[in-house]
């Protein structure tokens, strides 16, 4: 049965993605930038705009009864810390208005809302259990793009509880995608380094050799999201769950890297203003949360990624742009 979706950020990596999957849907979109010519076909009305203009949203909600609303738009962590003030209100306050317009249309409506392992403020890199964080442990962001993360959390699963808005959230790690390239967020050096070698263009990571963090896949994020949401309420019980396909460090990704693309060149120059951002973030998360209340599994390793999305599907990319 075809649903009204509403997906704000729809212009970026994962609305790209996601509207592709979406797309016997009837989609609104909502973004400050223009759709990717992927697009352009799948979406029924594509509004350019703020979300911060409430104007706009109530116009959008007056003229659609939606089912899920996918609220994907928001300030990525580098930009964040530049700009905390706009931070707030992009990633905050246009979460709560949402929120506000979906309590008031009522009828259990659906809402995605992408978090982050951003939400995760590690002491340092030494304390036990780094490498498999529990969606309950270390909810202590040193970031804003953190603290508006773990905001929106709350605040959903209020929403949820008091006014039986659906909310449902992942809590992403890195995300590499072959098609589109990231940008502003902390744990772009990993897909950076894909896309440079590939096109055999030299490559300065703004991290350090010894820097690990978890990574899954783009197609991956998006068939979890996808399954996320199809899951029977009763399965929904904690609402905000850690997935995770694959932890490496940025060492171990140039090694791969040569490993397929001997002449890659990869550099390491650490830039302090996003070093700190990825030491306080863990090397790996616990995923068992998301197996077991709606059936999370990951597709690929890190060698298999490389192998049967990363390396295919850049090539085609590339060649046909
Ligand atoms: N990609 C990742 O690795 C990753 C990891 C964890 C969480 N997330 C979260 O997933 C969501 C989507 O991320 P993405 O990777 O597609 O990022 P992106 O930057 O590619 O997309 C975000 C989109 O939001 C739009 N946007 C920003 N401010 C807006 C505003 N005021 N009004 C309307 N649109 C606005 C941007 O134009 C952009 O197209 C974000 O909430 C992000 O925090 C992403």
């Amino acid at each position: 049965m075809s649903k009204n979706i509403l997906i704000t950020g729809a212009s970026g990596e994962i609305g790209t993605a996601l509207i592709n999957s979406l797309s016997d849907h009837s989609i609104v979109g909502l973004d400050l930038s223009d759709l990717h010519k992927s697009s352009s076909k799948k979406v029924m009305n594509f509004y350019k705009g703020s979300l911060v203009n409430k104007e706009l949203i109530s116009n959008i909600f007056s003229k659609y009864k939606f089912d899920e609303v996918y609220h994907l738009a928001a300030l990525l962590s580098s930009k964040c810390e530049k700009e905390p003030e706009l931070a707030h209100d992009v990633n905050v306050n246009s979460t709560v208005n949402l929120l506000t317009h979906c309590k008031i249309q009522g009828d259990g409506i659906k809402f995605f809302f992408p978090s982050s392992i951003a939400v995760y403020g590690m002491p340092d890199k030494s304390v036990g259990n780094i490498n498999s964080v529990l969606e309950t442990e270390f909810l202590d962001p040193v970031t804003i793009y953190g603290c508006t993360k773990l905001y929106c959390e709350m605040i959903g699963k209020y929403y949820a509880k008091v006014f039986g808005v659906d909310f449902r959230s992942i809590r992403f790690p890195g995300i590499i995608s072959a098609l589109t390239l990231p940008t502003g967020g902390t744990s772009d050096y990993i897909p950076e380094m894909f896309h440079s070698a590939v096109n055999n263009r030299r490559y300065v990571s703004f991290v350090n050799e010894s820097s690990q963090l978890p990574f899954m896949t783009m197609p991956e994020a998006v068939d979890a999201i996808d399954k996320l949401m199809q899951a029977p309420d009763d399965k929904i019980l904690s609402r905000i769950y850690n997935i995770r396909s694959f932890s490496l460090s940025a060492l171990r990704c140039k090694e791969k890297i040569l490993s397929y693309f001997p002449k890659a060149n990869i550099q390491f120059s650490s830039n302090s203003e996003r070093q700190w951002l990825v030491d306080s973030w863990p090397n790996d998360v616990n995923d068992d949360l998301a197996k077991e209340e709606w059936g999370w599994a990951s597709t690929y390793t890190i060698d298999s990624a490389i192998e049967q999305y990363l390396i295919p599907n850049l090539k085609k990319n590339y060649q046909e742009n």
